[in-house]
C-alpha cells in the first residue's frame, strides 16, 4: 500500500440512522475460492468489495478461474473443478490477508505445479508454521522465510495423506488450511479444536457438495471429493457492524439501526460482551441468509460499565478487541481481558497498539502477555499510530467520538482491506471524521 491517508476524528453529533453494513469478508475469501473450485458456474452476492478479498479474487483469476464483476457486491466464478487449476510464474500477492494466505496454502500445497504465496509487511510479519505444520505432516512440502514467516514457496507434485489433526491454536484458518489440503488428499482427514471457531468452510464446503461432517470443534472429510457450483449469499460482516455497535453505545443520544447482519455465534461474542457491560442492542428481523442467520440490530447509547471478559468468548470475538478496547475506555470501572494472547499475531499486535494508542489519549493500560486492564477516563486529544491496522484505525474514529480534542489517526489506508466506504458510513451516520 503506498497511499498515506491520516484522520481527523472529533466529536461530531449523536449516531443515527439506518445503516447497511458491507459483505463479511471470511465468508467473501470462501466463496471465491470453493467456487473457483468447483465444477460449473457459481454466482455470489453481497461480496465484500474490499482489498483483502479482491485479492484472492485475483490470485484465482491468475489460476486460470475466469469471474466477472456484473456489480461491485457481485461476482460470477466460472469455475474450473477441483483438479482445473493451472500454475502461475510469477509470486501470488495476498495484500494483508492472512485469510487469504492460510488458506490458499491449503489448496496449493496439493496442486501439481510449484507456487509463492506472498504479502504486505503486516502479513509478511505474521505465523505460518500453524498451516505449514500439519500441511506438512500430510506430506506437502512448504519453505517459509526464517522463523516461519511469509513468503511461502510451496512445492507441487506431493501426494497428500490425510490426518488426525489437533489444532495448538484455535484457529479458523488453520482449520479451513487442513481441511482444504484434505479434499485432495488419500483418505480421510479430521480436525479437532481446542475451542470451536467459526465454521464457515465446513457449511460452505457442503453446501457446494462435500461430504463433511462437522460438529462444533470438529470437522471430518474424504479426499477426492469434487464440489458443485452453487450460489452463495454472503451476509453483512458482524465484525464491521461491531465499530457501529460500539460507537453508537458510547456516543449519548445514538440510535442506530444495522441491517442484516450476520449473526454466526461463533462470531458474535462481543454482543455478549457488550451486553454485560451494560449496552442497549437488539435483535429485529430475524432471518436466514445464505443458510446464516442475520437480523437487523438496533443499538441505543447506554452507560457501560466495565467487566471481567469471560475467557470462553475470546474465540467468538476475537477480532472485535480493538472496538472492545474503545467501549471498555468509555465506561465506568475497568474491564480486564485475559486469554487473547492471539491478538499479539494479527495485522498488528492489537494487544499492544490498542493501548499504546490509548495510553496517548491519556488513559491507564495495564498490559499482560495475553491481555490487558483498561482503565476507563476521560480521552484527550492527540495522535495514535494505527500500525496499518485497519481494525485499530477505526476503532481510534470511535475513540474521537468521545475526546476532549481532535485524535489524529495516522495511517488509516488499510481500513480498505475490510471495510471501504467506512469513513462515509460513519460521517453520514454523525461521526466527526475528515482526512487530516
Ligand atoms: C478468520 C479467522 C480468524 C480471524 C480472521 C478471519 C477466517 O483468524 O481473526 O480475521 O476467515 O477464518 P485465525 O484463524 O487466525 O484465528
Amino acid at each position: 500500500m503506498t497511499q498515506k491517508i491520516d484522520w481527523l476524528a472529533s466529536p461530531g453529533t449523536p449516531l443515527r440512522g439506518e445503516l447497511s453494513i458491507p459483505g463479511d469478508k471470511s465468508v467473501s475469501h470462501r466463496a471465491i475460492m470453493f467456487a473457483a473450485l468447483a465444477d460449473g458456474t457459481s454466482h455470489i452476492d453481497g461480496f465484500l468489495e474490499g482489498e483483502d478479498t479482491r485479492a484472492t479474487a485475483a490470485i484465482f483469476q491468475r489460476l486460470g478461474v475466469r469471474i466477472e464483476t456484473p456489480s461491485a457486491s457481485q461476482r460470477i466464478v466460472h469455475g474450473v473443478g477441483i483438479d482445473g487449476l493451472r500454475g502461475s510464474d510469477s509470486p501470488l500477492d495476498c495484500g494483508n490477508a492472512g485469510t487469504g494466505m492460510r488458506l490458499l496454502a491449503g489448496v496449493l500445497a496439493a496442486q501439481s505445479f510449484d507456487s509463492v504465496l506472498v504479502g504486505d509487511a503486516s502479513l509478511s510479519g505474521r505465523p505460518m508454521r500453524r498451516v505449514t505444520g500439519p500441511l506438512s505432516k500430510m506430506g506437502a512440502r512448504i519453505e517459509t522465510e526464517e522463523g516461519g514467516l511469509p513468503p511461502l514457496r510451496i512445492h507441487g507434485g506431493q501426494a497428500l495423506q490425510g490426518i488426525d489433526y489437533t489444532l495448538e491454536v484455535a484457529s479458523a484458518q488453520v482449520k479451513s488450511a487442513v481441511l482444504l489440503a484434505g479434499l485432495y488428499a488419500q483418505g480421510e482427514t479430521v480436525v479437532h479444536e481446542p475451542h470451536p471457531t467459526r465454521d464457515y468452510t465446513e457449511r460452505m464446503l457442503a453446501a457446494f457438495g462435500a461430504d463433511i461432517e462437522f460438529s462444533p470443534g470438529h470437522a471430518r472429510l474424504r479426499g477426492g471429493q469434487r464440489l458443485r457450483a452453487t450460489d452463495v449469499v454472503v451476509p453483512a460482516d458482524f465484525s464491521s457492524a461491531a465499530f457501529f455497535l460500539v460507537a453508537a453505545s458510547v456516543v449519548p443520544g445514538s440510535e442506530l439501526r444495522l441491517r442484516a447482519v450476520g449473526l454466526n455465534p461463533r462470531r458474535t461474542g462481543l454482543l455478549s460482551a457488550l451486553r454485560l457491560m451494560g449496552a442497549d442492542i437488539r435483535e429485529e428481523n430475524r432471518a436466514e441468509q445464505g443458510g446464516e442467520p442475520v437480523a437487523d440490530l438496533l443499538v441505543r447509547h447506554a452507560p457501560l460499565r466495565g467487566v471481567e471478559v469471560p475467557e470462553a468468548l475470546v474465540p467468538d470475538m476475537i477480532d472485535e478487541f480493538p472496538a472492545l478496547f474503545v467501549a471498555a475506555a468509555c465506561a465506568e470501572g475497568p474491564t480486564v481481558v485475559r486469554g487473547a494472547a492471539e491478538l499479539r499475531v494479527k495485522e498488528s499486535d492489537r494487544l499492544g497498539t490498542m493501548a499504546a494508542g490509548l495510553r496517548s489519549l491519556g488513559l491507564q493500560v495495564d498490559e499482560t502477555p495475553d491481555g490487558a486492564t483498561i482503565h476507563p477516563g476521560a480521552l484527550q486529544g492527540g495522535g495514535i499510530d494505527s500500525h496499518g491496522d485497519h481494525r485499530i484505525a477505526m476503532s481510534f474514529a470511535i475513540a474521537g467520538q468521545r475526546a476532549q480534542a481532535p485524535v489524529k489517526v495516522g495511517d488509516v489506508a488499510n481500513v480498505a482491506t475490510s471495510f471501504p466506504g467506512f469513513d462515509r458510513l460513519a460521517r453520514g451516520a454523525g461521526f466527526g471524521l475528515q482526512n487530516a
